[in-house]
């Protein structure tokens, strides 16, 4: 382990202190925005093992990071998964392990989740009609997910957050009612602009765009939204709703460029740390972790080389062509 503190700046400024680890590309769900229908999933041996896993986690609380967020794919599917929370909750240093979650898994999850460390947790919903859910996500199991947010509600985590990405003839009309339902639970939500990771044949990505000013303006029909300086260290912009905990969010990909305030690095399934969600380029960890096991400092040593290779931003355009290849569950939603 390494005695001095380092931390991660890039060429940019930008300061580093959160890491989305993607544990899986694997998921229970096939949704039209994030995978194809037929999907190839890695084999097993690609994948970073559960020790691995720790160990980068380890790495990168040595580089300063202070919060890392399990993603996937559906982490749920991992199997290990709560035992990777504990070890990662224990690591000293660390602020908050936190989880995204399709919420499929969260009647059984919520309270081992819970008593492994989980602070919050991240569940995506996007439709509460069972036969738009099922569009959506090609798996009606709308029911499962609502007794999972139940579940998690009950379990008493700090924080909750629904992620709804809003598609124009999808689920667009449904924005005041996700809303409405968060608020009952006193929970978050944000809404999400889709963003090009990977070719879609299922919908016209241009038609089914709603800029966030659309969204927010949908939500104000009903709301007062009062803009917030609230961060929680991610890219959404929060509004409050006078006299209601839940906040509603906006993370804007396309119309609010948050590039200049990334703070963030993702390392994919298999090890690959990406240097920024919309680009291509990515540094091997894997054959690191693999090529000198146990040993940290050379994992360090290359996340920390990676800094000076940080691109400024993403251009995702409005239209349909995929700029980036690789689907959201490669990237580690
Ligand atoms: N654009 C925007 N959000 C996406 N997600 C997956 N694919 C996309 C995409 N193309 C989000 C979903 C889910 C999380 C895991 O990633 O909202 O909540
Ligand atoms: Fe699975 Fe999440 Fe991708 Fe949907 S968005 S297919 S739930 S990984």
């Amino acid at each position: 382990m390494s005695q001095t503190q380092k931390t991660l700046v890039d060429s940019f400024g930008r300061k580093i202190d959160y890491v989305r680890l993607s544990v899986t590309d694997r998921c229970d769900f096939r949704c039209v925005y994030c995978m194809a229908e037929e999907m190839k999933f890695l084999p097993r041996a690609q994948l970073l093992t559960l020790e691995e896993l720790a160990s980068l986690g380890q790495s990168f609380v040595n580089l300063g990071v202070k919060k890392i967020r399990l993603t996937g794919g559906e982490p749920l599917v991992r199997r290990g998964i709560v035992e990777l929370v504990e070890s990662l909750s224990a690591l000293p240093g660390l602020d908050e392990v936190t989880l995204t979650t399709n919420g499929s898994q969260l009647s059984k999850f919520a309270m081992p989740l819970q008593r492994a460390g989980l602070k919050r947790i991240n569940i995506s919903l996007d439709s509460l009609v069972p036969g738009r859910f099922a569009r959506m996500t090609r798996r009606d199991m709308l029911p499962q997910v609502l007794a999972g947010i139940d579940a998690v509600v009950d379990a008493g985590f700090e924080r909750i957050k629904i992620n709804s990405v809003v598609m124009r003839d999808h689920n667009d009309d449904e924005v005041l009612a996700l809303v409405d339902y968060a608020q009952e639970r006193d929970i978050d939500i944000s809404f999400i602009e889709e963003m090009p990771l990977g070719q879609v044949t299922s919908h016209n990505r241009e038609h089914a765009y709603c800029s966030s000013d659309d969204v927010r303006r949908l939500v104000e029909k009903a709301y007062t939204l009062l803009p917030s300086t609230d961060t929680t260290g991610g890219p959404s912009r929060y509004y409050r709703i006078p006299e209601r905990k839940g906040r509603v969010g906006f993370i804007s990909p396309h119309s609010h460029n948050f590039c200049d305030s990334c703070n963030r690095l993702r390392v994919t399934a298999e090890g690959r740390l990406l240097l920024c969600l919309g680009q291509e380029n990515s540094v091997d960890l894997r054959a690191l972790l693999r090529r000198y096991p146990g040993e940290q400092i050379a994992v360090e040593n290359a996340i920390l080389e990676a800094m000076m290779h940080r691109p400024e931003g993403h251009q995702f355009a409005q239209d349909d062509a995929p700029q980036i290849l690789r689907f959201m569950n490669m990237t580690g939603g």
